[in-house]
């Protein structure tokens, strides 16, 4: 517990150091909140709170930026996000039956996070692979041409493992 208080109050600390260093960008919210979400995993309304404070700006427009850029996000994200990849090229070779396999590998919805925190499923356009679609993103490892539910159970145990 003491523990997490320190976690929480050296966050703040960070943040406030962020701020200082950004303050006089010409447009400084973008990057306090990209920084700020790098720190504490998401952007919880408290932490929205406490940029508005520093900066002296309504809470109501923070929460606009946060809302309209679908790269923030306001719920915590697992330690694995798996990208799956919905540009044409993977939407034809069946991307969106990928997307339905890891909702009942997982059972989370597109967009959710596992009850453990282990894993988001999360969608992304085009990564560059096309010659491999259906591909999907996990970290730095890219896996193609993925057709069968086993694949994606083999998948999930690998990072189950390295947990
Ligand atoms: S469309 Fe999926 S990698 Fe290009």
């Amino acid at each position: 517990m003491a523990q997490d208080l320190a976690t929480h109050n050296s966050c703040y600390e960070r943040l406030r150091i962020v701020i200082q260093e950004k303050i006089n960008l010409q447009n400084p919210l973008i990057e306090i909140l990209r920084q700020a979400q790098e720190i504490f995993g998401f952007l919880p309304i408290e932490v929205q709170e406490y940029i508005a404070t520093e900066l002296n700006i309504p809470l109501s427009k923070i929460y606009g930026v946060v809302t309209f850029y679908n790269f923030f996000s306001m719920k915590p994200k697992g330690k694995y996000i798996i990208n799956v990849c919905l540009g044409t090229a993977c939407y034809v070779k069946g991307a969106s039956r990928i997307v339905s396999m890891f909702e009942d590998v997982l059972s989370v919805k597109l967009g959710e996070t596992t009850s453990d925190n282990l894993f988001t499923l999360s969608s992304v356009r085009c990564v560059g692979a096309c010659s491999l679609a259906p591909v999907i993103v996990i970290g730095e490892d890219t896996y193609g041409r993925l057709d069968t539910k086993k694949q994606i159970e083999d998948i999930i145990h690998k990072y189950i493992e390295l947990k």
